[in-house]
């Protein structure tokens, strides 16, 4: 399947963005906002079929020694299909110099075991919506 790779944040539609992490469960918020958050992002990928943008995700980081992914999501049509893997590759090459972590979704642990992430012994979260990520099983 071709996949187009993009890096910058201009000409994204932000709907898009919003109604797909909707679509697949994630957290999500107004158009403008993930608009705001990919833009202040150190690291942003897009991938595309055919025009149709059908997966991303980003990194923030210091840009020297460490760096955290957030919001990668596959459109699910697309999913299952090595476009999630494609896109990390592409942030993991971006932030090679760095520590790098995130949180997985629960039950999606195996798909960063495949791109050589290991579970965290002492990762701690301090999330605005404390009893709902402790609902949805990510926190204790
Ligand atoms: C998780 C997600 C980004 C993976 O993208 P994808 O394009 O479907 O994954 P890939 O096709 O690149 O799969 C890469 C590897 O991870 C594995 N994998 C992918 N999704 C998985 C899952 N849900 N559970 C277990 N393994 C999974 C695949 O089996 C594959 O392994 P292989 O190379 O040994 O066959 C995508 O399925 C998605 O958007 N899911 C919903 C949103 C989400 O949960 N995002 C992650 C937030 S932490």
């Amino acid at each position: 399947m071709d996949v187009d790779i993009s890096f910058s944040c201009s000409e994204i539609n932000w709907n898009i963005v919003s109604e797909t992490l909707k679509q697949v469960g994630m957290a999500y918020y107004a158009s403008d906002l993930h608009k705001k958050a990919f833009e202040a992002s150190h690291t942003t990928v897009f991938a595309w079929h055919t025009g149709k943008l059908i997966g991303f995700g980003r990194a923030i980081s210091d840009g020297v020694y460490q760096a955290a992914v957030y919001d990668v999501a596959v459109v699910p049509e697309f999913q299952g299909k090595g476009i999630g893997s494609i896109i990390m590759e592409n942030i993991l090459n971006k932030l090679s110099h760095c520590n790098i972590i995130l949180y997985a979704s629960p039950g999606k642990e195996k798909f960063y075991e495949t791109l050589h992430f290991r579970k965290m012994k002492t990762g701690m979260a301090h999330f605005t919506k404390a009893d709902a990520m402790a609902e949805r099983g990510f926190t204790e």
